[in-house]
């Protein structure tokens, strides 16, 4: 897979447009969640920022936001989005991460295998360096996919918007614990419509192991069922609050 057909610019642009409910919960939460620990401004490292909403509502409550994204058309979108913000166009295997209040990873970012190092290791790797990164008090807030995401089998569905329609087929090989989910838009432009097809291979991990591994990297931490009101994680999905100890 390259660079063009992950989140290229049309499911970037339908991802802003229409799926943007985690990334608002999630942000609202991480900013309750801050409050509790004493904070009220400083900076929230974002892993996997697509197309800045959480970034804009982070940096409207007073923090500033760094975020490090693989897709450069999320990145464009999110720039304008969240202009108080910035964004680097980068793996989040790779990006170094500056000392912050928060780490945040909403939407299944670490289980995407656009990168192909993501794995088990990849993320006890990734746990440890957002453990160093973290001042005292400091949150990492983030979400999986886990296997049994897709259990009852290969799903079709679609969903549709005044300018575009988004056709997804999601199949999840219980052996590998491997997800695939083949995405299809057909965006409204100059008259026409424009078909942009898309694959997305992601691993799945299981939740004993993401908290063995947070546990590791020193964090104390625990399983969330929601992001606040907003969002209950289905099956096959769960949040997970680690804390760097005072
Ligand atoms: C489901 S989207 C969620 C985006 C955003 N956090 C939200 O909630 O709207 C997953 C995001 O992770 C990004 N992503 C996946 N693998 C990545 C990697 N290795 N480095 C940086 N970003 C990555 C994708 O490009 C995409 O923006």
């Amino acid at each position: 897979m390259n660079s063009d057909s992950f989140y290229g610019r049309d499911l970037a642009y339908v991802h802003d447009q229409a799926f943007g409910h985690l990334a608002r919960a999630g942000g609202e939460t991480l900013l309750r969640l801050l409050g509790r620990q004493g904070f009220d401004s400083g900076l929230v490292v974002e892993l996997g920022s697509g197309s800045g909403i959480t970034a804009q509502l982070v940096t409207e409550h007073g923090y500033d936001l760094f975020g490090v994204e693989v897709s450069p058309d999320l990145v464009e979108i999110a720039q304008t989005r969240a202009p108080q913000a910035s964004f680097i166009n980068a793996s989040l295997l790779d990006a170094e991460l500056p000392q912050c209040v928060a780490v945040t990873a909403i939407g299944e970012c670490f289980n995407y295998a656009f990168d192909e190092r993501a794995g088990d290791e990849a993320l006890g790797v990734i746990f440890q360096r957002v453990f160093e990164a973290l001042e005292p008090g400091g949150l990492f807030l983030f979400d999986i996919a886990e296997p049994g995401r897709e259990r009852s089998g290969p799903r079709r569905d679609w969903s549709e918007g005044p300018d575009w329609t988004l056709c997804l087929e999601a199949s999840e090989d219980h052996d590998l614990r491997t997800l695939d989910r083949r995405i299809t838009v057909f965006r409204q432009v100059d008259g026409g419509f424009r078909r942009s097809d898309e694959l997305h291979h992601l691993r799945l991990y299981e939740v004993q192991d993401v908290l063995h591994g947070l546990e590791a990297a020193g964090f104390e931490a625990r399983r969330l069922g929601a992001y606040g009101s907003a969002v209950h994680f289905g099956r096959g999905h769960s949040g997970f609050l680690a804390t760097r100890r005072r």
